[in-house]
């Protein structure tokens, strides 16, 4: 017991620190447009960005100033209102919300309390509190509204609230295209990583025979070769539920993209610019990286496929946090955090990349998977089962890898995210795969 990452010192500061980027990017997110924007609904999909803010508030007082501090309610009476499961998304602008000056005053009156908390916390004796997971969840969870409520500006209509740096510019890739990844068991999930949620949980072995995997993300280039060869009007692309949707909603291209003569455009953070070639592929569904793959010859790659590409370790047989190895996420592995508001170009981050040689597996875009959000065997809900159990099932899909929208501290090698396979106003893209039998 004497690892000093697990020092109290050390877990509090680094409580401290991720709490703070939270909510010195949640308060960016909420004060760069006016307040008209900050309570109107940019879409139904997502809530007015006001809701966000008092919500991620309220969570924090329900977990870290009742649940850890043992304290009284604070304002009893709008804990309803921030229950995402008592109001969906498309009924909360018509609800009472607090307004946008209250909903700050309310986020940070929770977050004073919370520092005095944290500075009396003993990070043992309670599952809560050990190596400091409730800090960790809490700012997980803003991080993750950070992550929404950027998707709600993009979706915004009108000029452009939000700026940042081009990621810098590389060389085209020219390493492979795809590599082989041994067939054999490896461990998935984990047990042991501290701040790690319900569903990351626990470390299990897991068979996967040889599959090669797609060195970096597909590029809009190839999906727009894909576009041009008729992939949208071709029915044997597509599975059944797929080619009805597409059809049904008159889907042709990425979300955002329009067409301009010969030229692809597309809409970014209020922005109009030509769709870059060797960026990966965003704003897609899950049946549209489905089809891309079938007409590519391939498929996309299970969960457990996309984690054994992503942590094994051929030369140790060890299952690592990261495609890199052990150590945290620094600028220079992946495109992460809103430090840029684009994916890099397919083929950046050399040093982020595995063992294998494949790129980008952390960050840039979210990677669909080929697999149903489902429970690894020995789950246990924790701390609540609307985190992750009343999700699970055939309906979700999952996705992996995180994009440049999300932050570190909510992005590992076992993190799981997950939406309807019809989502695609989310941060997705995709790589393929294909089984090592497959011509
Ligand atoms: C893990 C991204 C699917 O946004 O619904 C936020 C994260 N859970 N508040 C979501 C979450 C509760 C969740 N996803
Ligand atoms: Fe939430």
């Amino acid at each position: 017991m004497t690892d000093p990452a697990f020092d109290a010192d050390t877990l509090r500061e680094r409580a401290l620190t991720t709490l703070t980027t939270a909510r010195a990017r949640t308060t960016l997110l909420t004060s760069c447009v006016e307040e008209p924007d900050l309570t109107a609904q940019h879409s139904p999909l997502m809530s007015p960005l006001v809701w966000d803010l008092a919500h991620i508030g309220n969570q924090e007082e329900m977990w870290l100033l009742r649940a850890v501090g043992g304290r009284e309610a604070m304002r009893p009476e709008i804990d309803g209102l921030y229950d995402a499961f008592e109001h969906p998304r498309s009924e909360r602008p018509s609800l009472p919300l607090l307004p946008p000056a209250e909903a700050r005053h309310y986020a940070s009156e929770v977050r004073g309390r919370v520092l005095d908390i944290l500075e009396s916390t003993a990070f043992h004796g309670t599952r809560l509190t050990e190596a400091g997971f409730a800090f960790g969840m809490i700012a997980q969870h803003e991080q993750q509204h950070d992550e929404t409520m950027l998707i709600t500006h993009q979706l915004r209509k009108g000029p452009q609230a939000l700026t940042a740096p081009d990621p810098d510019p590389v060389p085209l890739f020219t390493g492979p295209s795809e590599v082989l990844v041994p067939g054999g068991p490896f461990t998935m999930g984990t047990s042991t990583e501290p701040w790690a949620l319900d569903n990351e949980r626990p470390a299990h072995r897991r068979e996967v025979p040889a599959f090669y995997m797609d060195t970096t993300p597909v590029t809009n280039a190839a999906f727009q070769a894909f576009i041009a060869d008729g992939g949208y009007d071709t029915e044997r692309w597509w599975t059944p539920e797929g080619w009805a949707h597409i059809r049904q909603h008159s889907i042709h291209a990425p979300l955002y993209w329009h067409r301009d003569g010969k030229q692809w455009l597309r809409r970014r953070f209020g922005v109009t610019e030509v769709v870059p070639p060797d960026e990966p592929v965003l704003h897609v569904c899950w049946y549209e990286a489905d089809a891309y793959a079938r007409w590519a010859g391939r498929r996309l790659p299970t969960e457990a496929e996309w984690e054994k590409a992503a942590r094994h370790d051929p030369a140790s047989g060890r299952s690592r946090r990261y495609p890199w190895g052990d150590a945290d996420p620094a600028p220079e592995h992946a495109n992460l955090g809103q430090r840029h508001l684009r994916p890099a170009p397919a083929g950046s981050y050399p040093e982020g990349e595995s063992p294998l040689g494949i790129r980008q597996l952390i960050g840039d875009v979210w990677e669909w998977t080929a697999s149903d959000f489902l429970p690894y065997p020995g789950f246990q809900a924790f701390p609540y089962k609307e985190y992750s159990e009343v999700f699970f099932g055939p309906e979700y899909k999952v996705l992996r890898g995180g994009a440049f929208a999300v932050d570190a501290v909510a992005c590992r090698g076992t993190f799981r995210n997950w939406d309807y396979p019809i989502r695609r106003q989310i941060f997705s893209g995709f790589r393929t795969a294909r089984s090592a039998g497959d011509v």
